[in-house]
């Protein structure tokens, strides 16, 4: 797919992983549409003010996401390309200290993680079919953000790692599904990346983690993860796969 000019929507844009991908499609002259809850900085929409638009969309929302869809075409014409980075992290076990684990919060976590997720790529699929292919045939992208934790899921994890399990699973089946509009689809697997979202973490837990990592032995770069999106928006034979990014770590059961 070719990135200049091309319009892609990026759920989760506002911060982290998303924020990266939205700064680095944004230097490659593509147009974006954030797509999330809160606002992106000031300076981001300031530096690159004819290429983003923010609209504030609740990824579980079917009105948000049509609305948020529109707003790109309106402004930039067909939509190309969806980067779906919005997630929530839980941690519960299943018997804590006491009673049991809240199914209000599971159902959250897979509701924003999941159900978001398949939002995000029913309604930005329908809109990228029905655009025009590209010279080399292809009419887009769409990239999910899964999780090692859908492998490895640690103790405490259930209700993510199940959430992130199922976004793995759903790379194959609508890869198979897209391949008649021309659309690929590809998730990526990140290890522990330097995010708002991991900075919440006890200093003990994130440096474990960076323990269990093989090399390099540090947390991953938000702009790292941007430059697999756009490897993986460039390069055609990418498709129905969940890509690890992730230092080679295999997370332990703690
Ligand atoms: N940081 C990591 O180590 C790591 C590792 C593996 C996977 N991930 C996944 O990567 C993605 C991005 O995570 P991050 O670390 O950048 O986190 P982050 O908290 O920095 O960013 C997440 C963004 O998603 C948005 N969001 C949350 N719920 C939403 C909703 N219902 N609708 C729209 N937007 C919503 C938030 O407002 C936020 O801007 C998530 O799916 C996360 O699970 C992160």
């Amino acid at each position: 797919m070719q990135i200049e000019n091309a319009c892609v929507l990026v759920t989760g844009g506002s911060s982290g992983l998303g924020a990266a991908c939205v700064a680095r499609l944004a230097k490659q002259k593509a147009n974006i549409v954030i797509a999330d809850l809160i606002e992106p900085a000031e300076s981001v929409l300031r530096e690159f003010a004819d290429q983003i638009v923010f609209a504030r969309t609740d990824v579980c929302s079917e009105a948000d996401m049509r609305a948020a869809i529109e707003l790109g075409q309106q402004r930039y014409g067909s939509l190309r390309g969806v980067v779906a980075c919005a997630g929530v992290l839980h941690a519960e076990r299943l018997l804590p200290r006491q009673g049991v684990a809240s199914l209000e919060a599971f159902r959250r976590v897979i509701d924003v993680n999941l159900v978001g997720t398949f939002n995000t790529l029913r309604l930005c699929g329908e809109a990228i079919a029905s655009g025009e292919p590209d010279v080399e045939g292809e009419r887009g992208v769409m990239v999910m953000t899964s999780s090692v934790t859908a492998f490895e899921g640690q103790i405490g994890q259930a209700a993510y790692a199940a959430s992130k399990g199922a976004v793995a699973s759903l790379a194959l089946p609508l890869a198979r599904e897209m391949a008649q509009h021309a659309i690929r689809v590809v998730a990526i697997a990140p290890g522990v990346f330097e995010t708002p979202m991991m900075q919440a973490a006890p200093d003990k837990v994130r440096q474990s983690l960076i323990d269990q990592t093989v090399f390099p032995q540090r947390l991953g770069q938000p702009a790292e993860f941007a430059a697999l999106v756009l490897h993986i928006l460039e390069n055609a034979m990418i498709n129905g796969a969940t890509l690890r990014l992730d230092g080679g770590v295999r997370l332990a059961a703690r």
